[in-house]
């Protein structure tokens, strides 16, 4: 039998607008908005570290140079916590330069999803890679990433994480037609995909199966984005780039575990700030009573 080869990359797309997300990321990149005192980034990055994969791409635009300086050395900021003896935040900045080995690549126009994947092609070459999409900040205690690569391992094909979402929110998403497929003793979690529709009408949506922003593909995905049209929103779409690589073989959908947070949206990111303070050791305890002081 053929060895499936590793995961070993993740392309992290940054390079939108953050509409969503005005006036906050008119001059700064949604992806550096803190949940807590982490940016959005920051969380895929550590997820697919988690995962075993260390090589991570970034998709920039304009606006970007605070993840690059995000990820980079920062000298005079270790001197200045050295010199205090702030061990503590010394060794958190640290982590975060000898974390990643990353590189950058420039989408010069944000055309979609599709468009901003199809640049890390040179850089991924002939391999399976992972794609996350940092505005979802999924916890989970196998981490959302690490389960997708247990499929891909498993079939050697294209995976994409699902969740179900109420009928009338299907419009926000790419939705699939699927039907289920043992895997592990279960009938539930996995599924293959018949195909997939990016940001559907409720009314014509084939199921209220949602692509949630973590996704493990094989490398034909490239000749599928390089061969489409654009689609929902004038843009080349992913999930348009694999209905196409459906023709090429299968695709599976995961039903993963864990909690997803649409932090890109408002609502979303206040609910996830809200969980992940209350999940911290150091601010959990009172951060909870202040929120039981509240009258709501
Ligand atoms: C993107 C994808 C969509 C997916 C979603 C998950 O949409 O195009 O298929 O369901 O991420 O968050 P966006 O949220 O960028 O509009």
């Amino acid at each position: 039998m053929e060895m499936i080869p590793k995961v070993r990359k993740a392309v992290f797309p940054a390079a939108g607008l953050g509409t969503r997300f005005l006036p906050a990321t008119k001059a700064q990149p949604k992806e550096m908005l803190p949940v807590v005192d982490k940016p959005l980034i920051q969380y895929g990055v550590e997820e697919a570290l988690d995962s075993g994969v260390p090589n991570i791409i970034i998709i920039t635009g304009r606006n970007k140079s605070s993840i690059e300086d995000h990820f980079d050395v920062s000298f005079e900021l270790e001197n200045v916590l050295e010199s205090k003896h702030k061990d503590h935040l010394l060794s958190v900045v640290r982590k975060i330069s000898d974390m990643i080995n990353v590189s950058y690549v420039r989408q010069k126009e944000a055309l979609g999803l599709g468009h901003a994947v199809l640049r890390a092609r040179e850089l991924i070459g002939p391999e399976p890679f992972a794609v996350v999409l940092a505005d979802d900040v999924i916890e989970a205690k196998r981490p959302c990433l690490r389960q997708l690569i247990d499929v891909h391992d498993f079939f050697g094909a294209s995976v994409v994480a699902l969740m179900e979402v109420p009928r009338e929110a299907v419009s926000a998403y790419g939705v699939v037609d699927a039907e289920p497929v043992e895997h592990n003793g279960a009938c539930d979690k996995l599924f293959r995909i018949r195909s997939l529709v990016e940001k559907p009408n409720p009314q014509d949506a084939p199921s209220n199966l949602a692509i949630i922003g973590r996704y493990v593909l094989t490398p034909e995905i490239f000749q599928s984005i390089d061969s489409i049209e654009a689609g929902a929103g004038g843009e080349i779409q992913l999930t348009d780039a694999l209905r196409h690589l459906l023709r090429n073989g299968p695709i599976y959908g995961l039903l993963f575990e864990g909690t997803r947070y649409d932090a890109g949206d408002k609502l979303g990111f206040l609910k996830a700030t809200v969980e992940f303070a209350l999940g911290r050791d150091d601010l959990g305890g009172p951060f909870r009573e202040y929120l039981k002081s509240l009258e709501l």
